[in-house]
């Protein structure tokens, strides 16, 4: 077997929590590694001479972008195996006019984001953020809210955003719940893979007129910013909640925190434009608002299952077969 030679590529964090000795135990099976193993900085004496050799790198976050100067460094390189999400800060058109092959591990990073979308809708359909904040002012037993009526998941109504890899996985986990209609916008999917999924593709004013909880999982683009603004928020029903893993940008910060101050909106938000807000934010400090600090992504022994999606692809390669999970110029146009 052909047994390419490898370089890690980035920060010495990521390496020590991504690549442990199972990591590289595996991946010396398929790859020689030279010595260093890995490099932060390619412009060093001592990576230059690696990549003068490699034929495959392994990247991950902190990786350098992978500029024309780098590749004239790399004359052999053939492959480059991302060990995280998205592409975007490492790709260069000099290294789509090379022809070289580029997978990523979104698949495997979404896993998480689903996971914490499928507890923030639970969650939000008990509006269990909201009564938390509520109790720690003044303590109430379950008598107070027991005759309320939208204190409640079965049945309720969906909105996903996005039918994206993070969408349909959201879109597996609900089938553990019996909520009501999932509704589905996106201006690329099929109709029939969003109903195979369970889901029914509508436009979004359809979507925000019914959703009950609105749970956003589309790309950062130019032509997705404030996707969901002022105009998108008001056509939502009275007391709905918005769930935002995706990135701040797609929803105009100012109408949600408008929205969010009058109580008609509840938010459980992961991203906010900017991200982090800035301290003394009227949205942060609003009781029905619940944000966390952009952690529904692969964080500690959730990065290795990204490992394990690169290591799967760098063995397809090896064997000569199909990548699983390949990104390209274009399929980046549309994509996180
Ligand atoms: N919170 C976190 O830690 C975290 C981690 C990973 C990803 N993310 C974010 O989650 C989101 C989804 O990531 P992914 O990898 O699942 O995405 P993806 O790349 O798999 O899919 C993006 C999909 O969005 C769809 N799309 C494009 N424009 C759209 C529009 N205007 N309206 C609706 N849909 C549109 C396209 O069909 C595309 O397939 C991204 O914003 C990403 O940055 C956040």
């Amino acid at each position: 077997m052909h047994r390419p030679q490898a370089l890690l590529v980035m920060r010495p964090g990521t390496f020590r929590i991504q690549f442990g000795p199972e990591q590289l135990d595996r991946l010396r099976t398929v790859a020689e590694l030279g010595d260093p193993v890995w490099a932060q900085d390619l412009d060093t004496s001592a990576a230059r001479a690696r990549l003068t050799e490699a034929e495959v790198l392994l990247t991950s976050w902190g990786s350098p972008e992978l500029t024309a100067e780098r590749l004239a460094a790399a004359p052999k390189l053939r492959a480059v195996f991302h060990c995280a999400g998205s592409v975007r800060a490492i790709v260069s058109e000099a290294l789509w006019s090379r022809g070289i092959l580029v997978t990523s591990a979104a698949e495997a990073n979404a896993t998480p984001v689903a996971e914490y979308t499928l507890a923030a809708i639970i969650f939000a359909g008990k509006k269990a953020h909201v009564l938390a904040a509520q109790s720690r002012l003044e303590p109430f037993s379950w008598h107070a809210v027991g005759d309320r009526e939208d204190l409640s998941n079965y049945g309720r109504v969906i909105g996903i955003v996005g039918f994206s890899r993070t969408g349909r996985q959201v879109m597996e986990r609900l089938r553990l719940l019996e909520t009501g209609e999932i509704l589905v916008t996106d201006p690329y999917a099929d109709p029939a893979a969003v109903a195979g999924a369970g889901g029914r593709l509508v436009e979004l004013d359809e979507l925000l007129t019914r959703a009950e909880i609105l749970s956003l999982h589309l790309p950062e683009l130019p032509g997705t910013r404030h996707t969901i603004g002022a105009r998108e928020l008001a056509l939502l029903p009275d007391g709905a909640t918005v769930v935002n893993t995706a990135r701040g940008s797609v929803i105009d910060t100012a109408a949600l925190e408008r929205e969010c101050a009058t109580g008609r909106l509840n938010a459980i938000l992961d991203v906010t434009e900017p991200d982090p807000l800035p301290a003394g934010s009227v949205l942060a400090s609003l009781p029905n608002v619940m944000i966390t600090p952009h952690i529904a992504g692969s964080l500690g022994t959730e990065t290795r299952r990204m490992s394990a999606q690169a290591l799967d692809e760098l063995q397809r390669y090896v064997r000569g077969e199909a990548p699983l999970h390949p990104v390209t110029r274009e399929t980046l146009e549309v994509s996180a």
